[in-house]
């Protein structure tokens, strides 16, 4: 366990720092680092997985319930999520953080929805969040949303963020790549020095 903590500690560290740190920059102020790649998990509660649920569907249409996506194509269902957030595509994977807040599926038509949320960050080494919004073309294999900006670590950020399903199974998990490419993210001397 301790171990596996370590090693998602220096991950977490490479992963985050990559972008922005050089050895000619050690002595030179740190650079904010600018790109971040995580995934987040979701299990939508269906009516019998509630102990292992992180998202639930709190609104449907009247023709809907609030167990099962509604037909056609999930329009009119709004879902509240509160997922773990991993470094690599493992739900199992000790989560860094949550991605929290909710999606509702916007189109009659198509697969589509509209995304409004943060990522919370809650350690010594990430502390802060990254909220993002914005519409998701779920049907293509990646799509923008806007990094909106940021508290604590991640104060002022600005940029998109690129999503990608990593997987989607039974309409009752699903799994995103977030790829944040911002203008200014966090303050890397918490990394540099901490
Ligand atoms: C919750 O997840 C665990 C481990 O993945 C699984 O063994 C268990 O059956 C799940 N429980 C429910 C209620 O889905
Ligand atoms: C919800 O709707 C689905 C699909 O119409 C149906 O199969 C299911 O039984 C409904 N569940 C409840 C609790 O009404
Ligand atoms: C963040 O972590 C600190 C220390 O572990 C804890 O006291 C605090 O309640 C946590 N805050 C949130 C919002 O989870
Ligand atoms: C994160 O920062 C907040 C204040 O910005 C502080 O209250 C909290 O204890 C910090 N959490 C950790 C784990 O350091």
């Amino acid at each position: 366990m301790a171990a596996t903590g370590l090693i998602s500690a220096l991950l977490l560290f490479l992963l985050i720092c990559s972008s922005s740190i050089s050895s000619s920059e050690k002595t030179r102020r740190p650079q904010p680092c600018k790109r971040l790649v995580l995934y987040f998990h979701d299990i939508v509660y269906n009516g019998k997985n509630a102990q292992n649920a992180t998202s639930a569907i709190v609104a449907s249409p009247a023709w809907g319930n609030k167990t099962t996506l509604a037909t056609p194509i999930f329009f009119g269902d709004v879902v509240v999520f509160d997922d773990p957030i991993t470094l690599d595509n493992n739900l199992r994977s000790t989560p860094v953080g949550r991605a929290r807040g909710f999606y509702l599926y916007d189109r009659k038509d198509f697969f589509s929805a509209w995304f409004g949320f943060s990522f919370a960050f809650n350690s010594t080494r990430l502390n802060g969040t990254i909220n993002f919004a914005g519409a998701d073309d779920i049907m293509k294999t990646t799509r923008d949303l806007s990094v909106v900006g940021g508290t604590g670590d991640f104060f002022m950020t600005r940029g998109i963020a690129t999503l990608m399903t990593d997987a989607f199974e039974d309409d009752r998990y699903f799994r995103l790549r977030v790829d944040v490419k911002a203008i200014r993210m966090l303050l890397a001397k918490d990394f540099v020095h901490g």
